[in-house]
C-alpha cells in the first residue's frame, strides 16, 4: 500500500469533475503524510526518493515542494505526532496533477513503490488544498 498504488484513485472522475468546473487554474497544494511509523527512514527519504520525485514531476508542472520533518525522532514513535513527514508538492492546477497522474510510465510509478519499501512500511495519506487564506 505506497504511494502510487493511491494515485489511480486520485485520477478518478472526481478529479477531473473539478478541473471541467473551472478550477482546473486555481494553484493546489499536494500534501503526501507519511504516519508515524517505527519504519521510517528520513535519510534515505530526504536523501533520494525527494529528489527522485521532485525531477520526475517537474516536467508536469510541479513548481515547489517542501518536505516536512517532525521534530520528534520518527523511530522513536514521534511522541504524538501523527506523522513523521509530510511532504508538500505545489502545483500550478488539478490539470497539470492529472497530467502526471494518467501520464507518468507504469515502470516509473513502479519504480516509486519499490522505492517506497526502502523508507517505510507504511502508506502515506495523500490529499489536495487550496489555499484558503495566507500571510
Ligand atoms: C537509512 O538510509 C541511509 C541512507 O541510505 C543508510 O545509510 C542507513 O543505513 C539507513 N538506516 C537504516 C536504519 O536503515
Amino acid at each position: 500500500m505506497l504511494l502510487y498504488l493511491f494515485l489511480p484513485l486520485l485520477s478518478s472522475s472526481s478529479i477531473l469533475v473539478t478541473a471541467a468546473a473551472g478550477m482546473g487554474e486555481a494553484k493546489v497544494t499536494m500534501l503526501i503524510a507519511y504516519p508515524t511509523t517505527l519504519v521510517f527512514n528520513s535519510t534515505y527519504y530526504l536523501a533520494n526518493h525527494v529528489p527522485a520525485v521532485a525531477a520526475a514531476w517537474k516536467p508536469y508542472g510541479l513548481t515547489g515542494y517542501r518536505a516536512l520533518q517532525s521534530q520528534y525522532s520518527p523511530t522513536e514513535g514521534a511522541a504524538g505526532d501523527p506523522y513523521a513527514m509530510i511532504f508538500e508538492a505545489e502545483w500550478p492546477g488539478m490539470d497539470a496533477v492529472n497530467d502526471m497522474l494518467t501520464k507518468t510510465p507504469a515502470e516509473e510509478k513502479q519504480r516509486f513503490e519499490e522505492d517506497e519499501k526502502r523508507f517505510t512500511d507504511r502508506a502515506p495519506a495523500v490529499w489536495f488544498m487550496g489555499v484558503g487564506a495566507q500571510g
